[in-house]
């Protein structure tokens, strides 16, 4: 789907049109592409910004990657992307130096550049100058989130007490938020803690993997096989009959299975484990992206609508989770799970009571199963997309829609391939230590933290 007002204002005459008016201006992002893994990870130097053992560990980890680190940089010096470490500071006045450092740096950041901060998870039982010292970072980086220009963004990983920085679930992590993949994350802390390997091959990461993936018959279920295979999984990808000829047409792309089937029926999680155990012998990741809305004021729900988005978009995963769970030796390595959620379901949105409802829903049941899958290796979790171009986007009316798009720090909407980054991330073995969480697509949507 296309955005035809950022097109306008990228280009020529109308740019500076829209230069000349003041009218908002969103930036054309630096996007991964699934069919290249070649592009480089950050679009310039690094600056490491910190003192002490946490800032050096970082920086050793990142020059593995062969990026340009720095530890500071001349003004006028076009930055890629600044790491802010913030995890040994006990006392919020211990922040300004750093903080400052990174304000400097502000203005050479590249378009589509990133600031990432890292900080330790603030808990009740800190001494209250720690914790405000941790908290404070949360406020800071959503912050900055909504002042910078050009498709930069500014996320945080809030790595457990104890964890090494250097650990490949950090890095892996931090990785993520570097790169392109984390094109339309904006203003989001990710909780890591220390579990997670780092993978063979970084730019490979799911090799050996088998992945199903509902609803892949087109939009961001078609992105997620997409990127799923060129991180090296194989993958089954499942969609109702009727959009039979769009599945066929993704799982010829990606040399994947096709699966034609209603996540509704009663023996879905049966067919799906019969295809996986027949076809590959396993399977590690269920994505669960078949969702659907019947929007109506609650006024005037019908019990069809209410019911069928209860059964498509949450009811259905339930009972395919209970038999994934109970067929333990297709996940040698632990089941991963990675359920699509909404903003939705954080702040509701009118006319979606039932899908508000079931977005929720997915959220409890993600932290419920975390722990479970946790004693055997694997993790549950969400991805929460805000507003993303596709045919369900589509069918809003073009007013509402033009407004849903620029409600965000990126003043546009997202791309399939946004959604899929963050769902090939979450099952990499990297995030093994990343559990139980909702990892937010949405440009920072100003709904919902
Ligand atoms: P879409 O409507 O373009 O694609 C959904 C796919 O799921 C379709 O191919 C459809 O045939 C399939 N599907 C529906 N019911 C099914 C069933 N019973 N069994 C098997 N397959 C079924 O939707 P889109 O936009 O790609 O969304 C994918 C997921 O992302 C959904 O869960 C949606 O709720 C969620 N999402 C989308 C957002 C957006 O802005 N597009 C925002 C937030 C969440």
């Amino acid at each position: 789907m296309n955005d035809t007002y950022l097109e306008l204002v990228n280009s020529g005459f109308t740019k500076q049109i829209a230069k000349k008016l003041g009218l908002p201006r969103p930036a054309r992002l630096r996007r991964t592409d699934p069919r290249r893994v070649d592009d480089p990870l950050v679009p310039g130097p690094v600056v490491v910004v910190g003192e002490g053992p946490d800032a050096d560990a970082v920086a050793t980890g990142l020059l593995a990657w062969d990026l340009d680190v720095r530890r500071t940089v001349a003004v006028g010096t076009r930055v890629g992307a600044i790491v802010l470490v913030l995890t040994d500071i006990v006392d919020p006045t211990q922040a300004s130096q750093r903080v400052l450092a990174t304000a400097g740096m502000l203005r050479d950041l590249a378009p589509s550049g990133r600031v990432v901060t890292l900080s330790r998870a603030a808990s009740a039982e800190d001494d209250p100058a720690v914790a405000a010292a941790r908290a404070g970072v949360e406020g800071l980086t959503r912050s900055l989130g909504k002042e910078l220009r050009a498709g930069a963004t500014a996320n945080g990983l809030v790595v457990a007490d104890g964890v090494a920085l250097e650990v490949p679930a950090v890095l892996g992590a931090l990785r993520f938020f570097l790169s392109a993949r984390s094109a339309f994350v904006d203003g989001q802390l990710l909780p890591v803690d220390g579990a997670g390997a780092a993978p063979q091959d970084w730019t490979r990461p799911l090799e050996g993997r088998v992945a199903v993936v509902t609803g892949a018959a087109r939009g961001i279920g078609a992105a997620i096989a997409r990127v799923l295979t060129r991180d090296g999984a194989r993958v089954i990808g499942v969609d109702v009959p009727a959009a039979g000829d769009s599945l066929s047409a993704v799982m010829n792309e990606v040399r994947g299975v096709a699966l034609q089937l209603d996540i509704t029926a009663d023996d879905a999680a049966e067919r799906v484990i019969e295809v996986a155990r027949a076809r590959f012998g396993r399977l590690d990741l269920v994505v669960h992206n078949a969702g659907i809305t019947r929007d109506k004021l609650l006024a005037n729900m019908t019990p069809e609508r209410w019911d069928s988005v209860i059964a498509v978009n949450i009811a259905a995963q339930l009972r395919m989770n209970e038999a994934l769970l109970a067929a333990e030796d297709l996940a040698p390595d632990g089941l991963r799970i990675v359920s699509l959620a909404s903003t939705s379901g954080i702040a509701g949105n009118r006319g979606q009571t039932n899908y508000g409802y079931s977005k929720a829903a997915v959220i409890g049941a993600t932290q419920a199963l975390a722990p479970r899958l946790a004693r055997a290796g694997g993790t549950a979790n969400a991805v929460a997309p805000g507003f993303i171009e596709t045919e369900m986007t589509a069918r809003i009316p073009a007013v509402t829609r033009q407004v849903a798009r620029r409600l965000n720090s990126l003043q546009q909407g997202g791309q399939p391939v946004d959604v899929a980054e963050a769902i090939s991330f979450l099952a990499s073995p990297q995030a093994a230590g990343v559990n139980g969480q909702v990892l937010r697509v949405c440009g920072q949507n100003m709904v919902g933290r």
